[in-house]
């Protein structure tokens, strides 16, 4: 498979190793200093682009891959408030776009036990619940995409939090979600339901970003030639 990658930072590299491996062939890498070679002409010469940049310019580069036709890998959080126009703009294509805000199969996982879990602890109201999540410092957004992925989960399921706040809050139906920014530090999750009796957590840690990356690649091989938005569920078929 020919890939583009969009973004040639941390993720790009961690990304490109893998393909490589995997026997596929990087024939686009756009960073900004060249982000004028991201043409028509250019992209058409990969099967799937893979975009990891950042929240300031995911949206755009979303929509141009859709707009010119060649199915898109998105791993840029903190960009979702245009998530109807990327929508519209995929419909109105016929685009193909994958979009998940980790790419790693223990945390997607980690996703279903989360769910599993606020399903459990719906009916026990003596159980607060609280989100902790830890990155390193040039992280540009909080809380994490993972982490408002894994609250939106939570909100869906226990009907005593309303809404997520990343700030202190002693509002009962808020859902705290504390960010600490540390160097070095591995992205590690943690789910806490607390009561006066006990606490029950769930933790995921990622030990490097190879795991991000080796699911994009799945990702990307799964959206090869196919119209539609998908998540990592499909992929995985969870
Ligand atoms: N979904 C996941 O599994 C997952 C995993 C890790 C990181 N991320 C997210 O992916 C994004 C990138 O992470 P990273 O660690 O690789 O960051 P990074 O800063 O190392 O790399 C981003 C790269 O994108 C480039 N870039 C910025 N604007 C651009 C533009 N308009 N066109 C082309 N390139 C541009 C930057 O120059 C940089 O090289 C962040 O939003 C991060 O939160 C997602």
């Amino acid at each position: 498979m020919k890939i583009a990658l969009i973004g040639y930072g941390k993720m790009g590299n961690a990304i490109e190793e893998v393909a490589v491996a995997k026997g596929h062939e990087i024939v686009l890498k756009i960073d900004v200093q060249n982000a004028h070679e991201f043409t028509k002409e250019n992209i058409a010469k990969a099967d799937v682009a893979i975009e990891f940049t950042g929240p300031h310019s995911a949206y755009e580069n979303v929509k141009k891959c859709i707009e010119l036709g060649v199915p898109v890998v998105s791993g840029s959080t903190g960009w979702l408030d245009n998530w109807n126009e990327i929508e519209a703009a995929c419909t109105a294509h016929n685009g193909c776009l994958v979009y998940s805000s980790n790419y790693s199969i223990g945390v997607n996982l980690f996703f279903e036990v989360n769910k599993q879990l606020a399903k459990l602890m719906e009916p026990y109201n003596e159980y607060d619940v609280t989100m902790v999540e830890l990155h390193h410092t040039e992280k540009k957004d909080a809380p994490s995409g993972t982490a408002i992925s894994l609250a939106e989960q939570i909100l869906a399921n226990i009907g005593r939090k309303n809404q997520w706040v990343n700030a202190p809050s002693l509002t009962p139906s808020d859902l705290v979600i504390t960010s600490e920014r540390i160097d070095p530090a591995p992205g590690t999750h943690t789910v806490t339901y607390s009561s006066p009796i006990d606490t029950i957590e769930i933790v995921h840690t990622a030990h490097t970003r190879k795991g991000f990356a080796s699911g994009a690649v799945l990702a990307a091989e799964f959206a090869n030639k196919k119209n539609g938005i998908f998540t990592m569920k499909e992929v995985l078929g969870l």
